[in-house]
This record gives C-alpha cells, structure tokens and sequence, in this order.
C-alpha cells in the first residue's frame, strides 16, 4: 500500500515536456540497452543533477537514496535501489534504457517509464503524447548518474 500510494504522488508532481515527435530510440532486449544517446549531444552532469532532484522533472529522491546528495537534499526514498554508486554498476547505454522505459526491463516495476508517451494507461489530457523527461534531460541524468561512484 506504502509504495502505491508513493507512485500516486509522484505521478501527479511531474512536469510535461517534449513531445511525441522527439521520440526515437531503438530498445536492443539481449542486453537491455539503448545504445545510441537520444539527442547526440553529450549530458551535462550539473544539469542532470538538477533534473534528477526537481521535484517536477525526474524527482528521482522520490524513491532513490543518493550518499552524495544527503548534505544538501532532505528527503531521500528507498522504494528503489540505493543510487550513490550507481556509475559503477551500470554503463550509459544500460541507464538509458532503464530511464526511458524500465517496464521494458521489469514490467511490474513502479519506476516511471521517463520517456516513453506510447502505451500509457490512464494518462490526463495534459500528459497524452508527452513524456516526462525531455531528450536532453535523460541524457543529462546520465551523465550524471556516471559520476556517481562510493
Ligand atoms: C516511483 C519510484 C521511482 C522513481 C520516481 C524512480 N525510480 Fe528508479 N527505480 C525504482 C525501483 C523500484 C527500481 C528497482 C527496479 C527493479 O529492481 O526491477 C528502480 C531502479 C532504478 C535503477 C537501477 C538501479 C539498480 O541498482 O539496479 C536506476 C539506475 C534508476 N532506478 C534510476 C532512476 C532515475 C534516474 C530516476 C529519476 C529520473 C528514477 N530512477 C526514478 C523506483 C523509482
């Protein structure tokens, strides 16, 4: 019941941004990667820390702890893995895949699919043929999530 009502409040605290037409990207399932970056311009580590703790872009603390973070953000989830050192364990093509769509991975995962507007249920007229995380903003986080080593 803990994690549901979780998954409720941060639904409806996510900002909308890109569009449909931004939407392209090849899944590759015998690895679980999306190999190539979705914009082609490389993350930004300082932008993406931002985007992963805005509480309206990928509100990532939510459900994740961040060792690096607990200085200077209060409040850290723990629906979903300890993140501080996710930089080792996963490459950036496998964090793409799982920022973009993780039910892909885990179909009964409660992590949101942050770029993925197709085959949503029960989505708000204002978030049809959206995603939650713009191109840019997935790239971002994961850049950022590559600095974080413990
Ligand atoms: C509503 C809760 C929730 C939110 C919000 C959320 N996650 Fe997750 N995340 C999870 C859960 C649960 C898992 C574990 C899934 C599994 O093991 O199948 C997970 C797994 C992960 C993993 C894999 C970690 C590992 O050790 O295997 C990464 C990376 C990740 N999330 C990044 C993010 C990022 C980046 C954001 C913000 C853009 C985010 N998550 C937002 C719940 C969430």
């Amino acid at each position: 019941m803990k994690t549901l009502i979780t998954a409720l409040v941060v639904a409806t605290t996510f900002a909308v941004s890109a569009s449909a037409q931004d939407m392209a990207y090849v899944v590759n399932d015998d690895d679980y990667t999306i190999e190539k970056s979705l914009t082609g311009v490389p993350g930004d580590a300082g932008a993406g820390q931002a985007a992963f703790v805005g509480r309206k872009k990928g509100n990532c603390l939510a459900c994740h702890a961040v060792e690096q973070l607990k200085d200077s953000q209060l409040f850290h989830g723990e629906v979903g893995p300890d993140l501080s050192d996710v930089g080792n364990s996963y490459s950036a093509e496998e964090l793409r895949l799982r920022i973009v769509d993780y039910k892909v991975i885990n179909d009964d995962v409660i992590m949101p699919a942050f770029f993925r507007s197709t085959g949503l249920s029960n989505v708000g007229k204002k978030f049809k043929d959206k995603t939650i995380l713009s191109a840019q903003e997935v790239e971002d986080i994961i850049a950022y999530l590559l600095t974080l080593k413990s």
